[in-house]
């Protein structure tokens, strides 16, 4: 098991003016930010982060949506981070994420869900690497 995870805030949450509060639960929930941007995607870029969905039928609307603002990439550690943060962040579309969770307070649609999290250590390692690089993280 891994401790390090992988976040977006999306550009319907920085736009929105959200990114303050949703900093401020991800360390209420006792993680740490071990790197953190600003970045504006580029279609090749974000098609490139989220090839694993190129097939489905969102992929196009996503590429869109993710490179229509700037966003907040980060990465954050503690025990148990991947799960916890998934658990923190709720269900990917927030009319089904539990209450009190970023999305649940935050998101509008499971398009504009306000926050990334990664599914896996493994992706985890991948997406960190593919935003940051060594010198980038502390
Ligand atoms: P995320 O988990 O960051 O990565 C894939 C994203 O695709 C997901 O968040 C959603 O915001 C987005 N998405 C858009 N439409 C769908 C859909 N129908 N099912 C799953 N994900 C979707």
């Amino acid at each position: 098991m891994s401790n390090i995870t992988f976040t977006m805030i999306k550009p319907d949450a920085v736009a929105n003016g959200f990114t303050g509060k949703i900093i401020d639960q991800i360390l209420e929930a006792g993680f740490t930010i071990q790197a953190m941007k600003y970045v504006r995607l580029s279609e090749e870029t974000a098609g490139a982060f989220y090839d694993i969905h190129r097939e489905r039928p969102f992929f196009k609307d996503l590429v869109s949506f993710m490179t229509s603002g700037t966003i907040v990439a980060a990465v954050l550690v503690k025990e148990n981070a991947v799960s916890d943060f998934r658990t923190l962040i709720g269900a990917t579309d927030p009319a089904k994420a539990e209450a009190g969770t970023i999305r649940n307070r935050f998101a509008k649609s499971i398009e504009a869900n306000a926050i990334h999290g990664s599914d896996s250590d493994a992706n985890a390692a991948h997406e960190a690497s593919f935003f940051f690089s060594a010198f980038e993280r502390f």
